[in-house]
């Protein structure tokens, strides 16, 4: 799992019965992120990739490349606030999944909920999609819709979307562990069974 922020996603894929124990590393660029502290409390291997020890992207990438490639099938990203340089997402291609809160194509980037609320949408949302080149713009595995209130600001509207995440994101991963995901070109199909 690579995660910049708080982790709370991280959080719902470890308490997913079907997922939590595939979770075997968790990355971080930024020292002391919540992510890193939630894996350590379950004894989960956490380390604190630091982009200042690094002259160039290429070199940091390639020292990630090197921490996921023994062990990781499936690379989860969650608030990951660096943008992964081609080999690094070709290396995991169909096996590289992101959570994003629009709803894809609308407000890729960093600030899709302040984007949403900026032009006044009535309905954003949540994406869970596999990571391409592009960002924000791989084959989307589930999505779904959160309504804009009278009122709202970031903080509640993020806060909407994120009960949301906590409950598609582990879906979707389970749904990519257990080999019922088929990527056909721009299109998803999921074989969701008992
Ligand atoms: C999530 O809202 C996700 O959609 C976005 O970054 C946030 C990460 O939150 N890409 P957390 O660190 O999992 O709490």
């Amino acid at each position: 799992m690579l995660a910049s922020g708080t982790g709370t996603n991280l959080q719902a894929l470890l308490d997913d019965a079907r997922v939590g124990s595939h979770v075997t590393l968790v990355l971080s660029d930024r020292a002391g992120s919540g992510a890193l502290k939630r894996a350590e409390d379950r004894g989960i291997k956490a380390v604190h990739l630091d982009p200042a020890g690094y002259p160039d992207r290429q070199a940091y990438d390639l020292a990630l490349l090197d921490l996921l490639h023994p062990e990781a099938d499936l690379v989860c990203l969650a608030g990951f606030m660096r943008i992964l340089s081609p080999p690094v997402v070709r290396a995991f291609a169909g096996r590289m999944v992101n959570v994003h809160p629009s709803l894809l194509p609308a407000f890729p980037g960093a600030h899709a909920v302040t984007d949403a609320l900026a032009w006044g949408v009535r309905v954003t949302g949540v994406t869970v999609h596999m990571v391409d080149e592009e960002v924000d713009h791989g084959p989307i595995l589930l999505q779904e819709a959160v309504t804009v209130e009278e009122g709202d600001d970031q903080a509640s509207l993020h806060a909407r979307i994120q009960a949301v995440e906590h409950r598609l994101y582990p879906r979707a991963v389970g749904l990519l562990v257990e080999g019922r995901v088929r990527v056909d070109g721009r299109v998803v199909r999921l074989t969701e069974g008992p």
